[in-house]
């Protein structure tokens, strides 16, 4: 079948965006890669006074027959030796003289090859027109998004608990971000179309949904299968583009069971692993209008600061546009060492990985809820929600429950959040308030009293991770908090 053309979005964009005119210096950068060209053009350093020569890594080698954290001996029974030279271009690695040498904004040819692989893999694209560039990570890739769609005072819409760094960086562009009402499986199609429909005409209409449909930060709940086909028609009924944040999407585990011993190990094939995953954003998008964001901060190392957009070719080149008057390029040494171990790896190596990953996080997630669990006092007031994707899991607590509630707290749930707090460090663990990733936008004019509903007032929340520490570590503090919750409740 052959696959239409995106749609143009462009009216969507910026007045900046609008404004832009690519620097003329970037527009003849690539004839500096061209043999037949003796290339004065540009201030750019001989590669021969590059101080490195080669880059040698070892790197676990797939399958990862022993688990993906299992220490490497330096043989080749489990490890594999990745290097990277300054000409050397073989088995997909980045030669160093061109790696770190300025250009290619959209990102080494090497790794974007290997990326548009990996996402014909993964997604079921449905336009011809796609492509992928490299960015420092999502956070980068965000800020670039509002700057490349939002003026001042523009209006966007996001889930109504959401990243607050994702959050932050909207207000501080003057970006009105306007709250949808969520449950355990994400926004709420109908809600959603409800709060469009009625959307105050004098207020500007949200150019952007911003959502974090996978392992959602903070709530750690996943968007439904069925919920994306709606959410994208109702995009397409008002208008606004779709921006799929998806650092946690391949943090996808098996589902919580609750007795350890009907839990089986089983080893998924890839099949049965592809098959498993969510449907993304991406594979429904017909039309270009769908901006999805991945990174490897997640899923390799925070640090590499190496994430990639997908989009449409006409998008895309917008965001070039930009990153070469902000960040000109990912480093070079993260896209060569990430270009040559993935290369090394092949996509089935690197399917290996993140089913390593899968069953690593299932086993972190299944010993936080067991814990919960066993030692939260057993009370309605409390309750857990299994996560099946992502490195959060939240404590749902009924404030009105505290004994305390209206002597003390003035029937306030934000004052009882702020005890419990206090409390849970004093206990000595940390876990964070919900309130703090509270999107809390409103239009001017204001829209419909409904439309701001998202939920039960007296209910807040505690956002933990079973990521980050030893499984001892996290048994202790779930049961720091435990013990924290029942003494403030008086339990
Ligand atoms: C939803 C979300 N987006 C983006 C980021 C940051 O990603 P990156 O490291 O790729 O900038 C995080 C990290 O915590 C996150 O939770």
């Amino acid at each position: 079948m052959t696959l239409g053309e995106a749609k143009d979005f462009s009216y969507l964009y910026s007045d900046e965006t609008k404004a832009r005119k690519p620097s003329p210096l970037k527009t003849c950068i690539h004839l500096f890669q061209d043999p037949n060209i003796i290339f004065l053009g540009g201030g750019l350093p001989l590669s021969d006074y590059f101080p490195w020569d080669n880059l040698v890594v070892d790197s676990p080698l797939p399958p990862f027959a022993k688990g993906i954290g299992a220490p490497l001996t330096g043989t080749k029974e489990d490890s594999l030796k990745v290097s990277i030279k300054k000409q050397d271009q073989s088995n997909g690695t980045i030669p160093l003289a061109r790696g770190l040498q300025y250009g290619f904004t959209n990102g080494q040819p090497e790794l974007i090859k290997f990326l548009k692989e990996h996402n014909t893999i993964i997604h079921d694209m449905k336009y011809a027109d796609w492509d992928v560039i490299a960015t420092t990570g999502n956070t980068n890739a965000w800020e670039s998004t509002l700057r490349i769609f939002c003026n001042k005072g523009d209006v966007i819409l996001a889930e109504a608990h959401s990243f607050s760094s994702s959050l932050a960086s909207a207000e501080a562009q003057g970006v009105i971000v306007f709250p949808l009402p969520i449950d355990q499986n994400g926004i709420i199609p109908e809600k959603l179309e409800a709060i469009m429909d009625n959307w105050n005409p004098e207020a500007a209409k949200p150019k952007l949904l911003y959502t974090i449909p996978t392992g959602q930060n903070p709530t750690g709940t996943s968007l439904a299968d069925d919920r994306k086909e709606k959410i994208y028609r109702i995009a397409q009924k008002h208008d606004f583009i779709i921006v799929e944040d998806e650092p946690y999407y391949f943090l996808q585990m098996e589902p919580y069971i609750r007795d350890p011993k009907e839990r089986t190990a089983k080893k998924l094939t890839h099949e049965e692993f592809l098959k498993s995953l969510a449907k993304t954003f991406l594979s429904i998008d017909t039309e270009g209008r769908v901006i999805r964001l991945d990174s490897f901060s997640k899923v390799l190392a925070p640090a590499t600061r190496l994430g990639w957009i997908t989009a449409s070719k006409s998008i895309l080149q917008s965001y070039v546009y930009l990153h070469e008057m902000t960040i000109q390029a990912a480093s070079g040494f993260t896209q060569a060492l990430v270009a040559g171990t993935l290369n090394s790896w092949g996509q089935d190596g690197y399917l290996d990985w993140l089913l390593g990953l899968r069953h690593e996080y299932t086993l972190k997630r299944d010993n936080a809820i067991d814990a919960l669990h066993k030692y939260l006092p057993k009370t309605d007031a409390f309750v857990v929600n299994p996560p099946i994707a992502g490195m959060f899991f939240t404590v749902d607590i009924d404030a009105s429950a505290h004994p305390e509630f209206k002597a003390k707290y003035d029937s306030d749930p934000a004052q009882v959040e702020h005890a419990i707090y206090e409390k849970v460090i004093s206990s000595g663990v940390l876990v964070v308030p919900g309130s703090w990733f509270k999107t809390e936008g409103e239009t001017v004019p204001p829209q419909p009293v409904e439309s701001k509903m998202t939920g039960n007032r007296n209910e807040i929340f505690f956002r933990g991770t079973y990521a980050a520490v030893s499984p001892e570590k996290l048994t202790e503090g779930l049961k720091r908090l435990s013990i924290a919750l029942k003494e403030e409740f008086g339990l």
